[in-house]
């Protein structure tokens, strides 16, 4: 196994036993998972693309992969050592050690703007496993970020397209299974309900 994959391995199991409702997964993502959350972008699309919970760096690698370009791309990571180590592996992607509850101020300051919009929010947080609060009050973040165009792509590993009470004033308008990732994942894509009209 490459040294680099080892030590994510290790760095994802240390998170994982120190903080386990954050982590809020056994393992990284797999490949298959990560592709298929990235082939959700439309790559035409100008704007910002930021990753929530960008943790080992699987997704933000099948991001770029993609072809979302490095400099219109904003990791969020909430773990310093996380942070760390993905601003070791991607140097010309901003990092951001930092908190999704408070989503709209780094996009501020990323963009240099108030208020700013993205094209993307590009979730991997566990909201199943997140306190009640802690999910509404992010959603409630995405959703400011993402306004009436911007969409959230998000996975999850409930199966099942059921409602989810934090989701609430989301639209889903995409979803595919995932198999081949420990456990099989849900990818969706959201919009905000009744802004815009289906693609
Ligand atoms: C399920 S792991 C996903 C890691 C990686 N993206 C993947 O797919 O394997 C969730 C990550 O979200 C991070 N996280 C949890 N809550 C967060 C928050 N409020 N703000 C930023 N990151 C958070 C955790 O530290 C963890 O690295």
């Amino acid at each position: 196994m490459p040294i680099k994959l080892i030590k994510s391995v290790a760095l994802f199991g240390r998170e994982v036993l120190s903080n386990p409702v954050t982590t809020g997964a056994i393992c990284p993502s797999s490949p298959f998972l990560s592709a298929k959350v990235a082939s959700f972008i439309d790559r035409s699309r100008p704007g910002w693309v930021v990753e929530l919970g960008a943790g080992t760096g699987v997704v933000t690698r099948a991001l770029l992969d993609h072809g979302v370009p490095p400099e219109r791309l904003v990791s969020i990571e909430m773990s310093a050592s996380l942070a760390s180590h993905l601003r070791e592996q991607f140097p010309d992607t901003q990092i951001i050690e930092g908190n999704a509850m408070e989503l709209q101020s780094i996009v501020d300051r990323v963009s240099g703007k108030r208020d700013s919009k993205v094209d993307y929010v590009v979730s991997s947080l566990p909201f199943r496993s997140l306190p009640n609060d802690v999910s509404q009050q992010i959603v409630s973040q995405i959703k400011q970020v993402i306004g009436k165009t911007g969409e959230l792509i998000q996975f999850t590993y409930d199966l099942r397209p059921r409602e989810f009470a934090p989701f609430a004033g989301l639209k889903r308008c995409q979803s595919s299974i995932v198999l081949m990732n420990v456990p099989p994942a849900r990818v969706d894509r959201f919009r905000v309900n009744g802004l815009a009209s289906e693609p």
